[in-house]
């Protein structure tokens, strides 16, 4: 099984670990059984997920002595609502959960956000567990405590803030990803980088062809420090009311272009890495950030194959008017996360619509 890493997250009485490590999934049940929790466990999956990596975790679990079950949401996006989540509460209640049960999440963002947000509600709250299985969720959505699920009217737009007891990642899961999906992880360990830790934009830049062919050590290291660095944003500020709002680097503009998109042309990782080449230059052009630095991003992104332009198509004023409706915009005033130099941010408030729809359009 080789050697693990533990984050932990400090949140006082709901803090938990992160354990990072490689074909750990068969160890799951024995680190659960210290928990203490009732008998019955759901696992919450995909048909994709599950087909792949079920097994062990079931059988792990059912060593150890739980009674377990599976529970499946269709694989997609799409499916990330209230009807599935309805659906999971009425698997949950039919095999008699109670308010000592755990439910595991075994999948990759889409699956853990509706399983946090089916546990927050179920009996008012109980036990819930991230197995998460792609990049993007163990760096990111696994990591933190924001669960919900889509509404027709907008993204994320109904869900609760609920941490779960463990995350248990294990980078050999990584093997069976699709190399996009790869990529949308790789972008949010850039934006850790860029926010937070040059010595992580350095590995990210020195040692890109470790990190596309997962080797243990140097995947496990960018992982573990990109949860390290969620997990010190969060604790101190886990409901967002501050700080947090730095994991939102290149977040704006990349939500915008997936709104724009319909949500189907750009994952969301390749969404948030012209975002974040974009905020760059702005912060140049602002005088914030020497121009050097927004070339090295830009170069970096770019290396790893993730798109650093705007697709020719999209509209500079519509862009720019989704920006100003984003959840994240304070009482109408635009507010960016603007990058200092690499390893630190700044929040800027009221940048001028006619500078950024220049730079989204040249
Ligand atoms: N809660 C948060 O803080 C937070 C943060 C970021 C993103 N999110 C949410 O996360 C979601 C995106 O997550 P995602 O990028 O993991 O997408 P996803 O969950 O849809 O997974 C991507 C695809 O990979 C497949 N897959 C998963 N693991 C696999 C594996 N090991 N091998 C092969 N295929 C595998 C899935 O079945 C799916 O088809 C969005 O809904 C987003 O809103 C939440
Ligand atoms: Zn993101």
């Amino acid at each position: 099984m080789g050697l693990m890493e533990k984050v932990t997250v400090e949140l006082e009485d709901r803090s938990y670990d992160i354990v990072i490590g490689s074909r750990t999934l068969s160890a799951i049940g024995d680190r659960m059984a210290q928990f203490g929790f009732s008998p019955t466990v759901a696992v919450i999956s995909n048909p994709t997920v599950l087909g792949l990596y079920g097994e062990d975790v079931v059988r792990s679990l059912s060593d150890a002595g739980f009674n377990c079950f599976s529970s499946l949401v269709p694989d997609g996006e799409e499916y990330k609502d209230y009807y599935w989540a309805y659906h999971i509460l009425t698997e949950l209640l039919r095999n008699r959960l109670d308010r000592n049960s755990c439910v595991v999440a075994l999948g990759g963002g889409v699956i853990g956000d509706i399983t946090g947000f089916c546990a927050s509600l179920y009996m008012r709250g109980i036990h819930f567990i991230q197995v998460p299985t792609t990049l993007l969720a163990q760096v990111d959505s696994s990591v933190g405590g924001k669960t919900g699920v889509n509404h027709p009217a907008g993204k994320n737009m109904i869900g609760t803030f609920y941490q779960p007891r463990l995350v248990w990642t294990d980078v050999g899961t990584l093997a069976t990803l699709p190399r996009s999906e790869l990529l949308s992880g790789i972008a949010e360990i850039i934006k850790y980088g860029v926010i937070w830790d040059a010595d992580l934009f350095d590995v990210l830049e020195k040692e890109r062809e470790a990190i596309l062919g997962l080797d243990r050590s140097v995947i496990s290291y960018v992982i573990k420090r990109s949860c390290q660095i969620k997990a010190e944003v969060v604790s101190k500020d886990e409901r967002e009311s501050g700080l947090r709002a730095v994991l939102n680097y290149g977040h704006t503009i990349g939500h915008a272009v997936e709104t724009e998109t319909g949500y189907s042309k750009y994952l969301h990782g390749e969404a948030v890495a012209m975002g974040m080449c974009l905020a760059a230059r702005l912060s140049s052009e602002l005088g914030i950030m020497e121009g050097s630095h927004a070339d090295r991003i830009k170069s970096v992104i770019g290396a790893y194959g993730l798109p650093v332009e705007l697709p020719k198509d999209v509209n500079g004023d519509k862009l720019v008017s989704l920006i100003s409706m984003d959840k994240k915009t304070v009482a109408g005033e635009m507010r960016f996360i603007l990058p200092k130099a690499i390893g630190s941010v700044v929040i800027h408030k009221g940048v001028d619509v006619k500078i950024l729809k220049r730079i989204m359009e040249t």
